[in-house]
Formats: structure tokens, sequence, C-alpha cells
């Protein structure tokens, strides 16, 4: 019986050595659960893209889910991972709390889970594996510190902030918020006077502009955005008031994408914190580590750049998302 079996591998090992197929996978493909965020943003959406393509392009079966920006839709999408006993879950949470639950039904049933993106709070650290992401506090730190550089420019003129808040409650949002105000602390000069969610997307970041531009008129000085795609939804909100984005009103904004490298060419951005969504790659070779039975750093950072409006032209040709 176990010479038959061997034999059956051996000619599995072949035939996938004869197609091109790497090996490991051909006898019996890593199946991953993704649980993704929703489509909210540019930024998501070449996140969704980079880790559907390594899943491909590594012959993992990835069966993906989008959670429309919900939390309940999250859970619902883990316990059916759990229910079809993948080999690992990843996930992108919208909101940092109220994962020990579901986290736990995924330890006891043996199937380790990887965050991507974004943390969780946690009672218990071993409830995931690792967490693959940016540092979302040093973005807003950086966004914060290119702002005191930049007043120092004017430095007897008080600037006004308004700042659009990613979605409530989601790590991002938290840390970006946390780091900004740590990096403008020292400065007398610098005053966020309102402080409202977008939700991470253009409409919202939009609409909240306009009810600050209502409410504060020529008094903003600068907008600071969780993301850019609220940053370019404000600049329309700006132009439309009869105001000039990058110039009248100082634009901050963190991401990096394309239409954000476009808008600072266009003159109505004023600066981008990176924050690096090709997590795709790195996802795959933490989850067959794991798989493996490999040690795996419990976090993993990704590295990344500020891209003032001085040099978008230059770097918009490298841009990959
Ligand atoms: O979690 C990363 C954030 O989520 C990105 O900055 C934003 O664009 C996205 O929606």
């Amino acid at each position: 019986m176990t010479i038959h079996r061997r034999t059956v591998l051996a000619a599995g090992l072949a035939a996938a050595f004869t197609l091109g197929v790497p090996a490991a996978f051909a006898a019996k493909p890593l199946v991953i659960g993704f649980s993704q965020v929703g489509a909210e943003s540019e930024w998501r959406t070449a996140n969704t893209v980079s880790i559907k393509d390594a899943a491909k392009k590594e012959g993992v079966t990835l069966k993906f889910a989008d959670a429309q920006q919900k939390q309940e839709n999250q859970v619902k999408a883990i316990r059916s991972f759990i229910a079809q006993r993948v080999d690992v879950i990843a996930f992108s949470p919208v909101v940092e709390s109220g994962w020990d639950t579901v986290l736990l039904e995924a330890k006891r049933a043996k199937i380790p889970v990887i965050l991507t993106d974004r943390a969780v709070k946690v009672s218990d650290p071993s409830l995931y594996v690792s967490f693959l992401g940016s540092d979302f506090v040093e973005e807003g730190r950086r966004a914060g510190n290119w702002l005191v550089e930049r007043q120092k420019k004017t430095p007897d003129a008080v600037l006004n902030i308004v700042e659009l808040q990613g979605t409530v409650g989601s790590a991002p949002a938290l840390d970006r918020k946390k780091g900004f105000e740590e990096a403008i602390a020292g400065n007398a000069k610098l005053k966020v006077i309102r402080s409202q969610t977008g939700d991470f997307t253009r409409a919202k970041g939009k609409e909240v502009m306009e009810a600050f531009l209502k409410a504060e008129g020529k008094k903003i000085n600068v907008l600071y955005a969780h993301n850019d795609d609220m940053a370019i939804g404000a600049i329309q909100a700006i132009e439309e008031a009869g105001l000039k984005p990058g110039k009248d009103i100082i634009v901050i904004s963190i991401d990096g994408v394309k239409g954000a490298f476009e808008a600072m060419i266009a003159g109505k951005l004023n600066v981008t914190v990176e924050c690096n969504p090709l997590l795709g790659p790195q996802l795959m070779q933490i989850a067959r580590d794991v798989v493996g039975g490999k040690a795996v750093p419990k976090r993993v950072v990704t590295q990344e750049s500020v891209f003032p409006a001085e040099v978008a032209a230059k770097e918009f040709p490298n841009r990959k998302y």
C-alpha cells in the first residue's frame, strides 16, 4: 500500500515537472481564504490585484471574499473558511477590535491566521501568526513632519488644519491621526480645527470637505487626508468652492497612488506619504512558510517613502499602482 502511494506521488511529481508546475503545489495546492476590506479606494484595488496575481503565479488556490467595509461580513467569511478547512486564513481587518471570538475559533480549528495591511487588538497575540503591513503611526508622523517643515516658510502664520479621517475604528485611521498629532504637537502655529471621517472614499471625502468649507470657509489653510482618495474628492470640493487646492489650501495625503501623482503634477496636491499595497508576494511566502512549519516573523513592516509634489513628474513613470 505504502509503495503504491509513493509510486503515485512520484508519478504526480514527474508530471508536475514536465508541465513546469512547482512540484509542492502540484501534489496539493495551498488553499488560502482571504477576506478583503472592500473596494473603497485606488489603494485597495491595487492590493486586491496584487494578492490575486501572486496567488495565481504561485499556484495557490485563493478563496477571496469582499467584506464591503463591514466587520460582520468578515466574521462570516472567516467562519466559512474554517468550515471549508482552508490551509491558511488571511485578512485585512475593517476595524481593529472585536476579533477575539472568531480568531479563537480559527485557532481551535488549527488554521493559522495572517493579518495583512491592518492590525487587530486582541487579548491573546497567539490568535494570529504574523502581521504584514505598513507602520501607520509612522505614516501619520511623516505627514506631520512634512507640514512642520513647510510651516518654517511662513513662521509667523497660524495654519488651520482640517483632517479627513479614515474609517472609524480602523487601524490606519487611529494610527495616522496619532502619528500626525505627535509630529505637530510641539508647534503652537499648527492647529487642527476640524476632524471627521470620510470613510476612505472619494465621495465621502468630497462631502465632508464641502461641510468643512461651509463651516470654516477661508480660515482653512491645510487639509490632511488619511488617504489619497479622500484628498482627491476634497480637491474637487475645494475647486467647486472657488479656491485653488495646493495653493490656497495645502493638501497632504497618504498612499501614493497614481491618482495622487496626477494631482501633484497638476499642482493640486502638495505631498503624498507612501503606503505600499503590493503585499501579495510576501503574503504567499509567509503562508507557505507557516504551512511548511518554518518560523515566521510576528511583524513584517513594509518599506515606504514620502513623495512631495516637486518629485512627482520624475517619479510618476516608476509608480506601479
Ligand atoms: O489600510 C490601508 C488603507 O485602506 C489605505 O490607506 C486606504 O486607501 C485604504 O482604503
